[in-house]
């Protein structure tokens, strides 16, 4: 049976979710169905009919215009920045997690956001970069940047 995950990959080439364990434990599939972050890997394809998903490149300002700078969201803006995305693995699944959480609590508080990402597996950041940026974007902390490899110290702009 076809799942949700494959259709977008395979047959849609939106290649954004990503398959981690194709078990629901990973969350690098996560997409929205009728605005609810669900994993694409355990939805079979005919339970979708008729209703709206949105993956990650649906959540840039221009769907499939990842590549351009000015065109991604200011969340994923803010997560390249803060750091809260490292190797990207699970970055797509995480975006799209903290898209419906932020639709939900546009102020959330960080037990809030805990508790929204904890389905979504991070081996890199170990999360605090992810709550940094959630709260920068939500203007509760100001930037801070990741340090630039090129200018010691630096931070980006
Ligand atoms: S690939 Fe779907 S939850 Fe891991
Ligand atoms: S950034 Fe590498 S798994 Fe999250």
């Amino acid at each position: 049976m076809a799942r949700l995950l494959d259709v977008l990959r395979r047959d849609l080439g939106l290649t954004g979710s990503k398959e981690g364990c194709g078990e629901g434990e990973c969350g690098a599939c996560t997409v929205l169905l009728n605005n609810e972050a669900v994993c694409s890997c355990l939805v079979p394809l005919f339970q979708v009919e008729g209703a709206s998903i949105t993956t990650i490149e649906g959540l840039s300002h221009e769907a499939g215009a990842l590549a351009s700078p000015e065109k991604v969201s200011r969340l994923q803006q803010v997560f390249a920045e803060e750091g809260g995305a490292q190797c990207g693995a699970c970055t797509p699944g995480m975006i799209v997690t903290i898209h419906a959480l932020l639709e939900r609590h546009p102020q959330p508080t960080r037990a809030q956001v805990r508790e929204y990402v904890s389905g979504t597996l991070c081996r890199c950041t170990g999360y605090e970069r992810i709550f940094r940026a959630v709260e920068v974007l939500t203007g509760q902390r100001p930037p801070e940047g990741v340090p630039d490899a090129h200018v010691p110290g630096g931070k980006r702009e």
